[in-house]
């Protein structure tokens, strides 16, 4: 049986109607922006494999990071103990968010969110106050557990789950011209002064569709939060790591959040792992001679030190003055190429924010993740070996940072052809 046959036979993939997948591609090797496939195939991966990756694939490195770490402490409960590595990765990104004063860790995107929602509501609970609101953007994106589905857009994606979600506020999305309504919205739930935290994914709603919103207007809506007493929590797991342009979305703005959440780039996309980073304000609300204040939640592989070696072999690679070389160089190729083809009429909008660059296509169906040129797209770009996995109707590059001006010209080349000659 080929490894295709087997795979079918086998095994469930995430996100994927298997009925009617078309193909499943082995990848048995991968390297820099490359993967490689069993039949030979070096596809481009335009989009960091699912945004994770920010150094290359299989780079030396982190490969070593892991491999010595394997060699001296593969793995240790985290609970009555610790291990250098996870001090040494707390310290460093605290370093990068000096607001905030303790990490959590746990395994991915979706539990980090799990985690800060389950503290914001708990730091209430352990003050007797009645603050069992959240208020989130509508669209918005943050996992795929049941507390991080309930703060996420409800579509069809969750609606399996709708009697199962917890209630939650949905105010729009900030972009151009809707700042003042959104901020409106926030104004009139926050009166209620039942609202335990606004949770927002900073600057890109990355699943949403690459939709952007500027950072005055996030500032605001922080400001209004911090008056009304309600805690915010920033959900960096996309844009963490340089992805728009900084170390963090938030390092754009002064009004600071309560909570970030951190995962995808944390290790440079090698190894999975959450962190829930928060300020002594929450912390110290769970300290007490009373157990029932203490923070019940933790995973088998909390704080695995092979997570925490690479998350901090790849910490050693962002803050090489090379990288943010390279950030800069894929930001200002981006905007070169968006003048360039801003003007296409297929195109309703095209938006970039740092490393981000996202197409959005005019189509005769709604913008939505369903929209049937999804497919076509797709498979234009992985014929040409190009791996672009549009949200819908929005196409969006997403690359590794060693990704050379060259290798983008390709993508753009790519693009450009798809302009012109289809659709
Ligand atoms: C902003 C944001 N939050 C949370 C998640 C969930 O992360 P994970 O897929 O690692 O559970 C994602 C994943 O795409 C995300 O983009």
């Amino acid at each position: 049986m080929s490894l295709q046959e087997k795979d079918t036979k086998y095994i469930w993939h995430p996100f994927t109607q298997m009925k009617t997948v078309q193909q499943i591609l082995p990848v048995v090797k991968a390297d820099g922006i490359y993967l490689i496939t069993e039949d030979g195939r070096k596809i481009i991966d335009g989009v960091s494999s699912w945004w994770t990756n920010l150094h290359g694939h299989s780079h030396p490195y982190l490969a070593k990071a892991v491999s010595e770490q394997f060699n001296t402490l593969e793995h240790v409960i985290f609970a009555g103990f610790t291990h250098p590595k996870a001090i040494e990765l707390a310290e460093r990104i605290l370093g990068k968010l000096p607001f905030l004063n303790k990490v959590f860790f746990s395994d991915n995107g979706s539990t980090a969110v799990e985690v800060a929602i389950k503290m914001a509501f708990q730091y209430w609970y352990n003050q007797n106050q009645k603050k069992t609101k959240i208020i989130a953007f509508k669209d918005a994106y943050h996992g795929d557990t049941f507390g991080a589905m309930s703060v996420g857009g409800r579509n069809a994606f969750n609606q399996p789950f709708f009697p199962f979600l917890f209630d939650v506020e949905f105010i729009d999305v900030p972009t151009k011209g809707n700042e003042q309504r959104t901020l409106e919205q926030l104004k009139a739930l926050v009166q209620k002064q039942d609202v335990a935290a606004f949770i927002f994914e900073p600057l890109v709603q990355g699943s949403a569709g690459m939709v952007m919103y500027s950072p005055e207007i996030l500032e605001k809506l922080l400001l209004v939060c911090k008056e009304n007493h309600v805690l915010t929590i920033a959900d960096e797991v996309m844009t963490g790591f340089g992805r728009t342009g900084k170390w963090f979305a938030t390092d754009y703005i002064n009004t600071k959040p309560d909570l970030v959440c951190l995962s995808k780039g944390l290790t440079g996309g090698a190894m999975p792992m959450g962190l829930t980073l928060c300020s002594n304000k929450i912390y110290n609300e769970f300290l007490s001679d009373n157990h029932s204040k203490t923070f019940f939640h933790g995973h088998s592989f909390t704080g695995n030190p092979l997570a925490c070696a690479v998350a901090c072999a790849s910490l050693d690679l962002m803050e090489k003055s090379e990288t943010w070389q390279q950030i800069e160089l894929i930001a200002k190729n981006h905007q070169v190429f968006k003048a360039k083809i801003e003007t296409f009429s297929k195109l309703k909008e095209v938006r970039q924010t740092g490393t981000i660059l996202a197409l959005e296509f005019n189509t005769e169906e709604n913008s939505s993740y369903f929209n049937n040129l999804r497919d076509k797209l797709y498979q234009f770009f992985l014929n040409k070996n190009i791996l672009l996995r549009p949200l819908g109707n929005v196409l969006y590059i997403l690359p590794p940072y060693c990704i050379t001006s060259t290798e983008l010209q390709q993508i753009y080349d790519a693009i450009e052809e798809f302009l012109i000659n289809h659709q």
